[in-house]
């Protein structure tokens, strides 16, 4: 069947995968592949505005390949690969960066937060961190990019620059991107308040053992108003029970619903029940997971062929690209 596009997305080696990835964008990673020709990197040189010591890099690496394999990503037809294993990426994000007004990287609200975040690590590749997201995603001539919201002002940027720079070099060597969210496009950490993340140490990872998850579900944070336990509940401005409206089969949603409002359950209880049954949802992944980690050298070699294949489309457009600067 002919595919409809391409799609390109990233993730950064900071960690291994956690809910907020799998359900803000690693869903679409996997259900894209179907209609869409897919190519999935694991954007290492990313990670390097935020990650100091590089210690865990390489491994880190690995666990995101891992995450990614197991969730469903399918290497035989689509392009799974390492950021820094295609420099091409390094020479689009200098070319484009000419077409990028300072200005608009310092005001944007990601790099903010960023600010916000590593107020001693402000460093020059954190500014130019939209361009060379946009660098990757237009070097694969990318039809749609699926990401969480927190993406957005990444993707409105790089259609501004691929606009900016068509129109500055009169050509249309660049396509502008479309981005797609899933139906959960921002999940909330165990705070209940902050978009999940590693930097705010608020995560599940899917990779944890079931004893960990359960720990880490026990520290969710629930109705605040519900001081004791014989105090009503209010479900609908608990983050445990949107998560068990995503896990959970619709009889324990439908109870927990009843039971909260008239004190019937506690939130232990209640959080207990989500436990067992994201524990219950991610058995699959988990021995997926566990199978493909105990195989390296198959792993290497498929970033690897990831790389060879993203190589080949890469080199095709920095020759256009080049063509359309007139560079001698
Ligand atoms: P990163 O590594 O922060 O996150 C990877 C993907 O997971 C999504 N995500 C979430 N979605 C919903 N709720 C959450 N709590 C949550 N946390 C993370 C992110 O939106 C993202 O889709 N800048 C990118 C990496 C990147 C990229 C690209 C993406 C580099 N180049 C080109 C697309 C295209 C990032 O930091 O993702």
């Amino acid at each position: 069947m002919a595919k409809k596009g391409r799609v390109f997305s990233g993730i950064r080696p900071t960690g291994r995968a956690h809910l907020g990835n799998y359900l803000g964008a690693i869903q679409n990673y996997v259900a894209l592949q179907d209609d869409y020709e897919c190519v999935y990197c694991i954007v290492d040189i990313h990670a390097l505005t935020t990650v100091e010591d590089t210690e865990n890099l390489r491994q880190n690496t690995y666990e995101i390949a891992l995450d990614l394999l197991a969730a469903g990503v399918r290497p035989a037809e689509t392009i799974l690969f390492v950021q820094s294993h295609v420099p091409e990426v390094m020479e689009l994000h200098t070319i484009l960066s000419m077409v990028t007004p300072l200005g608009k990287l310092t005001d944007l609200p990601t790099f903010k937060e960023k600010v916000r975040q590593n107020p001693d690590n402000v460093n020059y590749g954190l500014v130019g961190y939209p361009v060379l997201m946009t660098a990757d995603i237009v070097l694969y001539k990318t039809d749609v990019v699926p990401v969480g919201i927190d993406q957005a002002p990444h993707l409105e940027f790089a259609r501004e620059v691929v606009r900016s720079f068509n129109y500055r070099y009169h050509t249309k060597v660049l396509i502008e991107p479309q981005m797609k969210n899933t139906i959960y496009p921002k999940i909330l950490g165990l705070d209940g308040k902050e978009k999940m993340g590693k930097s705010l140490n608020n995560q599940i990872e899917l990779a944890a053992t079931p004893e960990e998850t359960t720990k880490r579900v026990r520290e969710m944070v629930t109705d605040p108003a519900r001081m004791k336990r014989t105090d009503p509940g209010n479900p609908d401005i608990c983050n445990v029970f949107t998560m068990h409206k995503i896990f959970s089969p619709q009889s324990d949603v439908d109870m927990v619903n009843v039971e909260c409002r008239r004190a019937g359950i506690g939130c232990v209880d209640c959080k207990m029940l989500y436990a067992r049954n994201l524990n219950h949802h991610l058995e699959p992944f988990r021995a997926k997971r566990a199978e493909l980690a105990s195989k390296p050298d198959l792993l290497k070699d498929t970033l690897n062929d990831g790389a060879n294949r993203a190589r080949a489309i890469a080199q095709k457009t920095m020759e256009e690209v080049r063509t359309a600067l007139q560079l001698p």
